[in-house]
């Protein structure tokens, strides 16, 4: 007998998420940096953004270089808007955006010379069928390079206010543990890839540190976008107060001289498609 999967939490509403998504992007961006180092864009290169929400690691990549043309896909119609509004207002000319789910990437094989993804796989219904698709776009001789989140006790954004739930939620209002961090667990990202079909596949951990002012400003970053925004319904009013009272002491205990210091794993996978014999 197998054993029960694990209940899958519910895909988060990414269209509705769009309006406050942007908050995040100065915190992530050194893993969009790193994405985009470990990729090696050559003038000339076709190049692919796999879930790219409001225009990352894509916009970065246009900014940075000329002679390149870039397409970001995102399943949300909100995020591809405020993506292309982006490039438009920049007058960024070869970066464009379409809607297209991961799993179904609509391009002929061996289409892009680099592909990035960050934070996007581990989001998908099925993980598998989108590393694959990723996989059969990538040109002979070309490279991917993708992030996810590591484990949710190697979150500090998140784990000091996920570990509290248990005391202040009855176990039917409990969220199951959230996508971000479903291929955090060690091998679980490298068993998606290789099922997926990639090969010569490269691991790296990346630390990614958000720094805040205060308690109080993660806090209303945590709690005005993002997985705990939508959480905050099921509390009754007594509970989000005590609650709101133990995650901000334990969020003190992150201080670092004048910040709070949130230590935060990403893991990276860089892998180069075998080129043709
Ligand atoms: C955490 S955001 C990351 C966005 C962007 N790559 C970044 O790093 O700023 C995840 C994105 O994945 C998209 N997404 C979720 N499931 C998807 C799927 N099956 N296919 C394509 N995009 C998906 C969401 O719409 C959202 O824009």
């Amino acid at each position: 007998m197998t054993a029960p999967s694990p209940p899958q939490a519910p895909a988060p509403d990414w269209n509705a998420a769009a309006e406050t998504f942007d908050r995040w992007l100065p915190y992530i961006q050194p893993v969009g940096d790193r994405l985009i180092d470990l990729i090696d864009v050559r003038p000339g290169h076709v190049m692919l953004d796999v879930a790219s929400g409001t225009g990352e690691p894509s916009l970065s990549i246009a900014r940075r270089f000329g002679g390149v043309t870039v397409l970001g896909v995102d399943a949300a119609p909100a995020m591809v808007e405020k993506a292309a509004q982006k490039a438009a207002a920049e007058g960024l000319r070869h970066v464009s955006y379409r809607v297209m789910p991961g799993e179904r990437l609509e391009f002929p094989a061996d289409r892009f010379d680099r592909i990035v993804c960050r934070f996007g796989v581990m989001l998908f219904d099925d993980p598998v069928a989108g590393a694959r698709e990723i996989w059969r776009v990538l040109k002979p001789g070309g490279r991917v390079a993708i992030a996810v989140w590591g484990p949710i006790d190697q979150l500090a954004s998140v784990y000091p206010l996920w570990k509290l739930l248990p005391d202040f939620l009855p176990p039917a209002d409990r969220p199951p543990e959230p996508r971000m961090t479903m291929l955090g667990a060690p091998g679980a990202l490298d068993r998606v890839l290789t099922d997926a079909g990639w090969t010569g596949v490269t691991l790296e951990p990346m630390t990614v540190t958000y720094r805040f002012e205060s308690p109080t400003t993660f806090w209303t970053l945590a709690t005005e976008s993002g997985l705990f925004k939508d959480l905050l319904p099921k509390f009754s009013c007594h509970a989000l107060v005590a609650f709101k009272a133990r995650a901000l002491a334990d969020i003190a205990t992150y201080r670092h001289g004048d910040a709070i210091n949130l230590p935060n794993l990403a893991i990276l996978a860089t892998a180069d498609k075998p080129a043709e014999p």
